[in-house]
């Protein structure tokens, strides 16, 4: 009898539809009973063999079996992917009270640490502050301070060459011509800068550097503004108990000229390692500017005197936070940056 059969169908087909588990299950017996070749449709085929009379019967119950089918495969359907959202709603709880995950700030290099110091203390000396060309002519890197071609002091200050008249500056100390071409006296005024020179890299070079040029020029300027702006810099930056030195020294664009040294705070003079056994550590030139450079700028050097200086910004870093190796500062370590 068909309608046994359609009966056994309903009964085999929503007990498993209720136990299935899984989508993959749920579309096997989907196939199995309402596919092409499923029970129901088989069923379904012999329709034709029946009576007259029995046809809309077995008709009517054949619909109502693949009706309850669909309806228990969807309630299943429905249930297992409640179920699913649930698990994943378990699994994903956010437990508030777990403290946040602090985001990592960046913070300044120490150069520019050191910089910002060093820009503080000569601003509130009353400088201000200039800046000019990486790429930079020969004639403001070398003619105008004094140091024409074939002078021995550009052997020291190899460099990159563009082409014949332009290079990277070896030096801040253009800006010297620079700022004395486009202001006139009262000038005070330091300029802080990257610069390059063609030099091996080692523990105290590298080809890229920072130097801060500084320059003051008006009526009466003596070298005893240059020893007291230094020194009040040099107190500044590394303490009230801090001991300068003045060295002759010559450099082509200043006369006379000096270095400038700082007495080891490490062994207070005494020598060691960090000094090298000196006692004292180099940390900056100046001296007073050269007539000829004030003359190549039309200021008249019977009328103005002024003074210049220039500072290894690494050196000064190096000597505040006591760094041993100038490669520390271009590799971007974070073990090493952190610190600061
Ligand atoms: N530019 C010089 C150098 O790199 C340093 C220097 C010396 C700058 C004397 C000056 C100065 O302004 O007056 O060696």
């Amino acid at each position: 009898m068909l309608q046994d059969d359609l009966n056994r169908i309903r009964a085999e087909a929503t007990a498993q539809l209720a136990g299935a588990s899984g989508k993959k299950e749920l579309e096997e017996l989907r196939v199995r009973y309402l596919g092409k070749k499923g029970e129901v449709t088989a069923i379904l085929k012999q329709m034709g063999k029946l009576s007259p009379e029995e046809r809309p019967v077995v008709g009517k119950l054949a619909n109502e079996v693949r009706a309850a089918i669909e309806e228990a495969l969807e309630a299943r359907t429905s249930a297992l992917s409640a179920a699913a959202f649930e698990e994943k709603l378990k699994s994903e709880k956010l437990d508030v009270t777990l403290p946040g995950r602090r985001p990592v700030l960046g913070h300044k290099h120490p150069l520019s640490l050191a910089l910002d110091e060093l820009k503080e203390i000569f601003l509130g000396m009353g400088f201000s502050i200039a800046e000019g060309p990486e790429v930079e002519y020969d004639y403001y890197n070398f003619e105008a301070l004094n140091i024409p071609k074939g002078h021995p002091a550009r052997d020291e200050q190899d460099t990159f060459y563009v082409n014949d008249k332009v290079l990277l500056r070896t030096q801040t100390s253009p800006m010297q011509v620079r700022t004395m071409e486009q202001q006139r006296p009262p000038i005070r005024v330091i300029a802080p800068g990257r610069c390059y020179r063609s030099d091996a890299l080692d523990a105290t070079h590298s080809p890229l550097f920072h130097q801060i040029e500084g320059l003051v020029v008006d009526k009466g300027i003596t070298f005893a503004h240059l020893k007291g702006t230094l020194e009040t810099f040099i107190k500044q930056l590394y303490g009230e108990d801090s001991v300068i030195r003045f060295r002759p020294h010559h450099f082509p664009f200043t006369e006379p000229s000096a270095e400038v040294d700082v007495q080891c705070f490490h062994c207070h003079g005494e020598g060691c390692r960090l000094c090298k056994g000196e006692g004292w550590i180099e940390i900056l030139g100046g001296g007073m500017v050269h007539p000829k450079v004030l003359q190549n700028c039309n200021i008249d050097p019977e009328v103005y005197s002024g003074f210049a200086f220039g500072i290894g910004l690494e050196r000064i870093t190096m000597r505040k936070y006591n760094i041993d190796d100038i490669r520390l500062f271009y590799e971007n370590d974070v073990r090493f940056l952190g610190q600061f």
